[in-house]
This record gives structure tokens, C-alpha cells and sequence, in this order.
């Protein structure tokens, strides 16, 4: 395995930010994450995870040593009456995995179609989208810590999902490396089609099937978000902010359009998107940044736009967000 110095990151992160690596590596497989990380050189250095580099925002160079987990096998480890239970490498495209399930009729990740990143990064931080989450799938997760270089297993249960959040985030944060992924999938897809917008694509369609409802998913994807080929993006660049009731409903007396998500007891999930939109940032640009126009949850980085630059604009759009409607919303991107 070829260990790269001052590696160049800006084909390696969707924001297509100007960065490097004072160390590289793609690890192809457990043994070979082992032996890069027992070299003294690499124990002593401060080390980050890295998948597509899809949820990462680079402040300028990195000056440790970046792991790009290379793990890329797809198995069937078991099966029963109902479900199947599909092994993955933290290495394998998210989207490529989706695309194995729903080509064989396994439901349960359909949903999760047409999202960027890798395997690994899917339980880091729980992915989710129209009305589906990485842990309704999440059998177990292996990991290899660093102390040691001992292997882990967490069950899904485990891993203390919630909204974008993980005990991978949290207590096991710069702990170790994520290696395998197995997810529950179901032999006999229940299809859940709720999200307006699916509904609405769903249409006429009496019983959809999971090839179809990933059909409509990456459609609605498409239109409305950015294509970091064309334009260097991050997806949702800040979390929907969960405030309380009381909160959700006096805003919702002054402002009936805006739409409420269920949250944990007591509390509502209002959309981000809709507090930056109305606070006039959508489709607008400063310099070399700026704010989607089909998605005011997506910051866009031209060319030449730098991490500073991006920051900067979310701090104004943090500081007017919570001027307005007294809410705190902070970023769901990882800056580094
Ligand atoms: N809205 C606006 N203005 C906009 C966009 C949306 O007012 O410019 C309002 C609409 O009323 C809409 C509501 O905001 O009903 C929610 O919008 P949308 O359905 O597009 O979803 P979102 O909350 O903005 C979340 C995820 C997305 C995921 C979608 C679909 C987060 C941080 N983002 O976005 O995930 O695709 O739901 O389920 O939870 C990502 O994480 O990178 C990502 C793209």
C-alpha cells in the first residue's frame, strides 16, 4: 500500500476546497489498516478518517495523516425467513450498495438512494433522508480501534443513533476506523412513501416497489441538489435544528407556512432550509460562495472559493437565522 505525502485533497472533497494531506493512505483491508497503523511514524500522528470526502469542509492543509478506508467486499453473511444481512467494506460507495439491494428486491436502504459518501461514513452519522435512516437498517458495525489495534463489534442497538448523530461522533470520536458495516435487510419490503415529496412523485402508483421508489428518490435528488462535478457542494450544509414545542408553535402562529417535524418528546424539527430562505439567502452569492437556489440548505463553493469563505458565510447566516426567529442552527459538515 502506497503511503502518500502532501497529498492533494481538492479532487477528494466535494467542496473541491485547495488542501493537502501530510499523509494518505486507502488501506484496502483490515490487515493493511493494522500495518500502516502499528508504524510508529503513523501512531504518533493525528490521524482523521476520511470516505468520499463528501461532509468535510478543509479550513486549509491537514498536518496529520488522513485514512481513506479502501475495504470493498460485499457478502451475504446470513439469512432467515425474512431478512438478509449484507456485510459491507467501509470502502464500498454508499449509493453502490443501494443499488445491490434494490437490484435484488431487499428493502429497507431504497430510501437512502443517490446520497454521496461511503459505506463507513453511514453510521458515523446516521445519513438520512426521506423519512429513512442509516440505523433502520444497521445490523452491526466493526471497527478497529486504535489502542491496540483490537477489533470491535457494535450491535445497531449500540451505536446510540439520532438524528445525525452516533456514538461515533461522540465517545468513540478519533478512535479508531470503522471497517464493516452489515445491514438487515427485509426479503418482503414494507415501502414507505410518506415524505411529501415522494408522495407526490408516487402518484397513481398503487403499490411501489423498491426499484421504483428509488426511481423517484434520486430523481427528486437530482433537481434539486448540486451536482459537485458542476459545482463544489456538501449536501445539506447545516442540521435542522430541534427546538422546543412551545418555540415551533408560537413561529408557526406567525408564519403557518412553515412545516413541523416530529422530534424527540416535548420538541419539534424545523427545517432549516426554510429559515434560511426566508431570511432572502437563497440562490444568492458573495464572492466566491454562496446559497443554492433549489435548496437553501446547500452552500455552494465556486471556483477559488476557500474554506474562510464558506465559514464566513455560514456565520452570517447562523447570526441571521437566530436575529429572526431566535433559533440556533449549526453546521452539519465536519470543519477541519
Ligand atoms: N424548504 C424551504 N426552502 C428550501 C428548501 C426547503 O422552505 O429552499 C422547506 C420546504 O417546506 C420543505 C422543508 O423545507 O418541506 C424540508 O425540505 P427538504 O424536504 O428538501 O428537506 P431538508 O430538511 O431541507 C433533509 C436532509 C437531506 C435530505 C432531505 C430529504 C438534513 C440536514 N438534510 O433536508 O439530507 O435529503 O431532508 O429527506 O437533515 C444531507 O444530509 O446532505 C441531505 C441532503
Amino acid at each position: 500500500m502506497k503511503i502518500f505525502q502532501n497529498f492533494d485533497l481538492k479532487e477528494r472533497n466535494t467542496l473541491g476546497l485547495r488542501a493537502q494531506a501530510k499523509y494518505y493512505a486507502e488501506p484496502e483491508s483490515v490487515e493493511e489498516l493494522k500495518s500502516l497503523l502499528s508504524d510508529d511514524l503513523y501512531r504518533s500522528t493525528p490521524k482523521m478518517v476520511m470516505g468520499a470526502g463528501s461532509n468535510i469542509l478543509f479550513r486549509g492543509d491537514y498536518e496529520g495523516f488522513i485514512i481513506h478506508p479502501s475495504i470493498k467486499d460485499i457478502r451475504i453473511t446470513d439469512e432467515d425467513a425474512g431478512y438478509i444481512y449484507l456485510r459491507a467494506g467501509a470502502g464500498v460507495v454508499w449509493d453502490k450498495l443501494v443499488e445491490y439491494a434494490v437490484d435484488r428486491g431487499w428493502g429497507g436502504m431504497e430510501n437512502l438512494s443517490s446520497i454521496p459518501g461511503c459505506v463507513g461514513a453511514a453510521p458515523v452519522q446516521n445519513i438520512g433522508a426521506y423519512g429513512a435512516e442509516a440505523k433502520d437498517t444497521i445490523f452491526k458495525v466493526e471497527y478497529l480501534l486504535y489502542e491496540g489495534l483490537v477489533e470491535k463489534t457494535l450491535l445497531g442497538n449500540e451505536c446510540r443513533f439520532g438524528y445525525r448523530d452516533s456514538i461515533f461522533k461522540r465517545e468513540l470520536k478519533g478512535k479508531g476506523v470503522i471497517t464493516y458495516v452489515t445491514f438487515r435487510l427485509s426479503k418482503i419490503p414494507s415501502i414507505n412513501a410518506e415524505y411529501e415529496d415522494v408522495k407526490l412523485a408516487m402518484n397513481g402508483v398503487s403499490e411501489p416497489t423498491v426499484f421504483q421508489v428509488r426511481e423517484a428518490i434520486s430523481s427528486i435528488r437530482a433537481k434539486k441538489l448540486p451536482d459537485p462535478a458542476v459545482v463544489g457542494n456538501a449536501g445539506s450544509f447545516f442540521k435542522n435544528p430541534v427546538v422546543s414545542k412551545s418555540l415551533a408553535m408560537q413561529l408557526k402562529e406567525s408564519y403557518p407556512d412553515l412545516k413541523l417535524f416530529p422530534a424527540g418528546e416535548g420538541e419539534c424539527k424545523l427545517p432549516a432550509a426554510w429559515l434560511i430562505d426566508k431570511c432572502g439567502f437563497k440562490g444568492s452569492r458573495t464572492g466566491n460562495v454562496g446559497v443554492h437556489a433549489n435548496q437553501a440548505l446547500v452552500l455552494l463553493a465556486f471556483e477559488g472559493a476557500t474554506g474562510e469563505e464558506l465559514i464566513n458565510l455560514s456565520k452570517t447566516i447562523i447570526k441571521t437565522v437566530k436575529e429572526r426567529f431566535n433559533v440556533d442552527i449549526e453546521p452539519e459538515v465536519n470543519i477541519c
